[in-house]
């Protein structure tokens, strides 16, 4: 009997095929899953990389709240077009730290990933308070509002022990000064120093220029800090994975 005998056996016999489909195809599940387990971690570690200030996780809270992501994707594709326009393509690493993820799925404005230090704070201030006075054909709403409503920290420290809970390293150092630290990052006459030692290479300064911590203060700093963590002057890909 050929082999091709035999096959027609298993093609002419439902149950037999299905018992047979079934058994190719968790062979074939366990090859591809059973490795990931003894993976301590599927991402690349990057220099530079660190959880977020208090006053960068409000402002990422204020960009989830307001929908931003609903325009806007945080996700550089490597493709030439994107990387000339954008800057280098997202690592996965970039995104450790977001619970939840804000690549995105729809660009109705420029991807935000490395927005970071591309315009001054008072650009930002101006384009978010009315975005067609800097780019008059901008289909972007208005955020004026953000100015005027005033953040408080009495829940910062309770927002990053669920980050914490999610897997983000907060250490409790960094939650028992996230009051002080939320304050200091907007207030360039403050004691910083403990706030660049936990979260180095965070920006102090006052974003929206006015006095008082604003929504609009927290989303600028995260605005700001957004692919500014890793040097990609220095930076190699690890070409063992
Ligand atoms: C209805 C879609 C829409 C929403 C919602 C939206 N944007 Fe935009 N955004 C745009 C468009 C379109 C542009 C490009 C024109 C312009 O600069 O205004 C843009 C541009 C930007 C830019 C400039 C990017 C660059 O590289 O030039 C920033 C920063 C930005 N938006 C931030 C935000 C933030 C923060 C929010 C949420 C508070 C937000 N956007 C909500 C559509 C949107």
């Amino acid at each position: 009997m050929s082999i091709l005998n035999k096959h027609k056996i298993l093609e002419t016999n439902v149950t037999l095929l299905l018992i047979f489909s079934f058994i190719v195809v968790t062979i074939g599940g366990i090859v591809q899953i059973a490795p990931l387990f003894y993976l301590e971690n599927t991402i690349e570690e990057v220099e530079g990389m660190r959880p977020y200030s208090p006053l960068e996780l409000q402002g990422r809270e204020i960009y989830q709240r307001e929908g931003c992501y609903v325009c806007h994707s945080q996700m550089i594709r490597p493709m030439r077009d994107e990387i000339e326009r954008y800057g280098h393509y997202s690592l996965a690493a970039e995104s450790m730290y977001d619970r939840p993820f804000q690549w995105g799925s729809k660009r109705t404005g420029p991807d935000l990933a490395r927005v970071g230090g591309r315009y001054s704070d008072d650009w930002h201030v101006a384009h978010l308070e009315d975005p067609q006075s800097v780019v008059p054909e901008s289909v972007m709403p208005k955020y004026a509002f953000l100015m005027h409503h005033t953040v408080h920290s009495s829940h910062i420290a309770d927002y990053m022990k669920t980050h914490k809970l999610l897997g983000v390293p907060y250490t409790d150092e960094m939650i028992e000064n996230a009051k002080a630290d939320f304050a200091a990052q907007a207030n360039p006459d403050s004691d910083y120093d403990g706030l660049l030692e936990r979260y180095p290479g965070a920006q102090v300064r006052n974003f929206d220029g006015e006095p008082g911590i604003s929504e609009m203060d927290a989303l600028v700093a995260y605005l700001q800090m957004l692919g500014t963590l890793v040097d990609f002057s220095t930076f190699t890909p690890d070409a063992s994975r």
